[in-house]
């Protein structure tokens, strides 16, 4: 990680440039950023809201991880509840923090900086696990969260105006080192 430091990020303040690192790490249109923009900040108001940035010496954004405690009313929550509820695994909706982005700018990558991020966010979240959903893909994120101990819980989960399927994962907190 060298000289890239791991810290609390005003996510509120820094939307722009995180959905400006997201997009080049994940690919968002601009039409996405918006909807995108609006998302974010109406989810930072949830209480119980974190976020952390990965940030050079020259204050730029290298990468971002926010989350927040499930709740159940929530969209995400209900989208993947009825495939979790159908193999008797919905108990991870509850007591639950949940990974809602983690990206790290191209450029940063495989330093260590997406790990650090992830796990001390889930560190100093006070609950028994963590869930997420990535694309159902084999990619590095997948292979990351794996170490670390998140397991599939639904595959091949649809999200409404999503472009491809979803895997929901699991993890006791706190995650495997
Ligand atoms: C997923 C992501 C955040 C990982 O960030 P990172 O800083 O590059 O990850 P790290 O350097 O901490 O690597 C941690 C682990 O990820 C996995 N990983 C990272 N890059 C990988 C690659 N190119 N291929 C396979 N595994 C990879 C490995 O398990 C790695 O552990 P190791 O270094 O012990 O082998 C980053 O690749 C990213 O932003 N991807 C695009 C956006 C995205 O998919 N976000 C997640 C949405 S669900």
């Amino acid at each position: 990680m060298d000289d890239v430091a791991v810290g609390p990020l005003d996510l509120a303040a820094r939307v722009d440039d995180a959905l400006a690192v997201q997009a080049l790490a994940f690919g968002l249109t601009d039409d996405e950023i918006g909807v995108r923009r609006h998302i974010v900040l109406r989810h930072l108001t949830t209480p119980g809201a974190r976020a952390l940035g990965a940030t050079t010496p020259e204050g730029r954004l290298a990468g971002f991880v926010y989350g927040l405690p499930n709740d159940r009313s929530h969209w995400w929550s209900s989208v993947v509840e009825p495939y979790l509820r159908s193999t008797g695994l919905d108990f991870w909706l509850d007591d639950s923090f949940v990974i809602t982005e983690l990206h790290v700018h191209p450029a940063y990558q495989k330093r260590g900086i997406g790990r650090a991020l992830i796990t001390r966010i889930t560190d100093e979240a006070p609950y028994p696990r963590s869930i997420l959903s990535a694309i159902d893909t084999e990619s590095p994120a997948r292979a990351l969260y794996r170490s670390l101990g998140y397991q599939d819980l639904a595959r091949r989960v649809i999200f409404p105006s999503a472009p491809a399927p979803y895997a929901v994962m699991g993890a006791p907190l706190p995650l495997a080192r």
